[in-house]
């Protein structure tokens, strides 16, 4: 018989940016304003936080592990993941992988444990692996990420063998990326029961609406505005976002517009969070219920913004060719 699946609460907090240099220039000054921006998270109520052993590397397992701690914080789950590079072969990676999650969180049972996205190699063995840490009581679910509904169907039915749900599969899907939409993935995420935690829901801060050729962002996000910024139909969407803030009340802001939109789909959104004026914004999204109407008005306005809705068009395309969706063996 089949455990019961995790419980989720319907938001997350993303901590990527906690601890990583590369994409989002993090230093140790940063520590006092990320967090309060936990503080800020765990007070508005967000029991669900999501981290990886790459993100920082080790360092945001680290913070999120500190700030745990240090707080009290009750009944929050932790989310984190096995990065499937392509010289671990093993299952016992996996396990291993884990148990270097556990120290540098600080505690001894991970909520979620997910592959990160899939291998070049072989994936079976990361799943057998990933079954082995449920099996020993390191962690109390698993799930994937990046993978395709192909892979998402395989890997439910191995793991559905030895009697271990697959709790969940954590994909990009935003207003400006809803491929999972077009791809299966969504649908075959709905049929299964796997919950869908939606990364990137504000495009990396695209769809706050804050970008604009005086104050574009800085590093790796850059390009990414200036080929926004050079679309009518990306002023078109955010014209249609104001709109639709506009009839909840002056203080609801295109963030929560974002965020509301993922969560109407059925998607777990997990939105970066930087500092309490962040937070206290994305948290705004959950009191938002978007109508009928509204979901078709920014449905349409988003589907025109075509440039951004495909894999190849990812941001993260550059980053490695296996967070690629679109891999044959993954394909939906
Ligand atoms: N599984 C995967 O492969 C994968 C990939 C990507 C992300 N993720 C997960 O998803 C989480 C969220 O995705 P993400 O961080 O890529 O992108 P995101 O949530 O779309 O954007 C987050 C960024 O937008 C800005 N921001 C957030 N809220 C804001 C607000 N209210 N007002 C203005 N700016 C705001 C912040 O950056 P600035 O302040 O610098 O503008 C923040 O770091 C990550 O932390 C991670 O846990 C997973």
């Amino acid at each position: 018989m089949e455990a019961p699946k995790l419980e989720l609460p319907d938001f997350g907090v993303g901590a990527w940016a906690w601890g990583d240099k590369l994409f989002w220039g993090y230093d140790e000054k940063q520590d006092q304003d990320i967090r309060a921006g936990f503080d800020a998270c765990v007070t508005g109520g967000v029991r669900l936080f999501d981290t990886a052993e790459l993100y920082g590397p080790g360092r945001s397992e680290e913070l999120l592990g500190q700030f745990l701690r240090e707080s009290g914080a009750k009944d929050v789950q932790v989310a984190t993941k096995f990065a499937a590079f392509p010289w671990k072969l093993d299952r016992q990676d996996v396990v291993k992988a884990c148990k270097g999650s556990l120290e540098r969180l600080g505690t001894d049972s991970i909520d979620l444990y997910q592959i990160h996205f899939p291998s070049v190699w072989k994936n079976e063995v990361f799943w057998d692996g990933l079954g082995d840490c449920f099996e020993q009581g390191l962690v109390k679910a698993v799930g994937v990420s990046n993978y395709g509904s192909a892979a998402v169907r395989a890997i439910s039915k191995t793991l559905g063998e030895r009697g271990i749900p697959l709790s969940s599969n954590q994909i990009q899907y935003s207003l400006l990326y809803r491929y999972p939409e077009l791809n299966g993935m969504k649908a075959t995420c709905d049929e299964l029961g796997v919950k869908i935690l939606a990364y990137s829901p504000l495009a990396l801060g695209a769809l706050t609406g804050k970008w604009t050729s005086e104050s574009p962002p800085k590093g790796p996000r850059a390009a990414l505005a200036e080929k926004l910024l050079k679309d009518s139909n990306w002023s078109t969407l955010l014209a249609a976002m104001k709109d639709v803030a506009s009839q909840h009340g002056d203080k609801t802001t295109l963030s929560q517009v974002a965020i509301a939109w993922t969560m109407a789909k059925g998607t777990i959104p997990i939105p970066g969070v930087r500092n309490v004026r962040q937070a206290e914004d994305n948290l705004g999204a959950r009191r938002l219920k978007l109508s009928a109407n509204e979901l078709q008005a920014l449905d349409a306005a988003a589907a025109k913004v075509t440039g951004f809705l495909a894999p190849d068009a990812s941001p993260f395309k550059s980053l490695s060719q296996s967070l690629d969706t679109k891999q044959a063996m993954y394909e939906a």
